[in-house]
């Protein structure tokens, strides 16, 4: 069994997609080990996101993730990691496939209601960060 870091950003709490985001998690045979609605400080989205750092999307992405409520979850599975990205669809949504959560309800690139941990050592990282006291 595998654990990821998710997160439904801002534009998925404010839409109303919390419920729908955990009942796919909870559908797919994923389970949820953590679950936190909480504001990102601006350090720790600037640690989240510190591979994109160089990016020229990078201000604009830190100020979305910071701009309300996102949900933190840490899920658990067998092969969790690459079953939560295929529940999210590409991360461009409209190359994400209909059925996809990102598919069916985003449109813009910044804005994919979602994050999913893209490998193991990356979902190690996410999950000491989010959630430093988890065992
Ligand atoms: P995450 O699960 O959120 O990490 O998405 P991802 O792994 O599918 O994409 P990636 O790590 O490459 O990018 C991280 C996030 O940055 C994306 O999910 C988008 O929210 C945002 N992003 C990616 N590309 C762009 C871009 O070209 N412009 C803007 N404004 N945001 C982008
Ligand atoms: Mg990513």
């Amino acid at each position: 069994s595998e654990r990821t870091l998710v997160l439904v950003k801002p534009d998925g709490v404010s839409k109303g997609l919390i419920g729908e985001v955990i009942s796919r998690i909870e559908n797919k045979g994923l389970s949820l080990v953590a679950l936190e609605l909480r504001t990102v400080a601006n350090d720790i989205a600037e640690e989240h996101y510190a591979e994109h750092k160089d990016k020229p999307f990078f201000g604009e992405l830190l100020e979305f993730i910071t701009s309300g409520p996102v949900v933190a979850a840490v899920v658990e599975g067998p092969r969790a990691i690459e079953g939560f990205r295929q529940l999210a669809g590409a991360t461009d949504p409209i190359k994400a496939a209909t059925g996809s959560i990102r598919g069916d309800y985003a449109l813009e690139v910044q804005n994919n209601i979602v994050h999913g941990s893209d490998s193991p050592e990356s979902a190690e990282r996410e999950i000491k960060l989010w959630f430093p006291n988890l065992s």
